[in-house]
């Protein structure tokens, strides 16, 4: 699989179709990058055979449903064994896309164009493609990667800023558990990224790409080291899913998640008062308005309810990825439920 970021890359995308003699290529995307970005794609691919698939933007489109349907028209249009499916648009494109192709036929070729910064630097790298089942988030999957990947930095302009804050909160995630130059580098260019500074786009992604791409590759089936992966994401799962998923957007959930956890490493006595400062203030930053989780008994009890049930955990023990020191977590599974509460009331913020 080639992974290649850059700016300008559809000709780059053409050459590699034209190499490995791809005629029949099937774009899927949303309405919202189908406006901006398709006409342009598709100026490139004059000499293929290209049928083009619109979803609705947003997480409702991945579902069975629409799985369905791109099934039918493929069949319907004749689509074999030599297709090649082309995913443009962020993570929601992007997994029901690789779903499809891993699915369809047994399984055809896909590349993926990923479209928003969080898709870049995160979903579009690790091979996990998959739906919504009803109320339950990527219920239904596979591990399937692309042939290739073409991240052009220059896709985002067009991003507005809270989809951005959504991508931030990975990198930031990258910084924290793995490089903290990187997290300093990241933070001191918070600015730069929002204004969609070009060097500094592509610097901050090609970083998060390797570093999301080494700890996948050590552990591809996420048994092990990928579990790290999930820092900010046991408590930002539980904040997603309390809010019913149309509050806070997914990076956002996990930023507010990196920081409930980050107290709570703070309070087990395993990073100092600096780091935990620089971390959190780091994180508020990000986020217009102060999390307003109620404090009330029974909503705590509810995050502690669906955390409870996070398919993460492993023989009914919470997992936690906490941070230990500057650029390094380790795994925990046995947090002190009251400690997590006091986390979650907010007080200390
Ligand atoms: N497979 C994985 O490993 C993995 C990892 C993280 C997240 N995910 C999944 O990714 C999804 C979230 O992805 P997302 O945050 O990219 O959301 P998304 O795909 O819904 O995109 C967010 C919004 O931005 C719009 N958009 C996309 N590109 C644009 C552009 N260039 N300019 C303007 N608007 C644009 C979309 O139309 C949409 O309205 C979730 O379903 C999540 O489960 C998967
Ligand atoms: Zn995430």
């Amino acid at each position: 699989m080639e992974i290649i970021v850059g700016k300008d890359l559809f000709s780059k995308l053409q050459k590699f179709l034209n190499k490995y003699n791809k005629k029949s290529i099937y774009i899927i995307t949303d309405e919202n990058v189908a406006k901006i970005h398709l006409k342009s794609l598709i100026s490139y691919l004059s000499t293929f055979h290209v049928r083009v698939y619109v979803l609705k933007p947003g997480e409702k489109s991945k579902s069975l449903d629409i799985v369905e349907d791109i099934y039918e028209d493929l069949i319907e249009n004749k689509y074999d064994r030599s297709t090649t499916i082309l995913s443009l648009g962020g993570g929601v494109v992007g997994d029901i896309s690789g779903f499809v192709a891993s699915t369809y036929l047994r399984g055809v070729d896909y590349i993926q164009i990923p479209t928003t910064l969080l898709a870049q630097v995160d979903s579009s790298i690790g091979g996990k493609v998959g739906l919504d089942f009803g109320k339950y988030k990527n219920m239904i999957g596979s591990f399937y990667f692309p042939i290739a990947n073409f991240i052009d930095v220059k896709l985002l302009n067009t991003l507005d800023k809270r989809e951005l804050t959504s991508g931030l909160g990975e990198i930031i995630k990258y910084g924290i558990i793995k490089d903290y130059d990187f997290l300093k580098y990241v933070t001191k260019n918070t600015r730069r990224i929002y204004d969609c500074d070009e060097d500094v786009l592509l610097n901050i992604v090609k970083k998060s790409v390797s570093i999301k791409s080494q700890v996948v590759n050590k552990d591809e089936r996420d048994l092990g080291i990928r579990r790290i992966l999930n820092f900010g994401h046991t408590i930002g799962h539980g904040i997603e899913s309390l809010f019913g998923f149309n509050t806070y957007n997914h990076g956002e959930a996990v930023i507010l998640g990196m920081m409930y956890e980050t107290y709570i490493s703070k309070e087990m006595g395993l990073i100092d008062d600096e780091y935990f400062n620089e971390i959190i203030i780091n994180l508020i930053n990000l986020m217009p308005n102060k999390p307003n989780i109620e404090t009330g008994d029974s909503s705590l009890s509810r995050i502690i309810n669906i955390i409870s049930h996070d398919k993460k955990n492993v023989d009914g023990n919470i997992v936690f990825v906490l941070p230990v020191g500057r650029g390094e977590v380790e795994i925990f599974d046995d947090i002190d439920i009251g400690l997590i509460k006091n986390s979650l009331k907010g007080d200390w913020l």
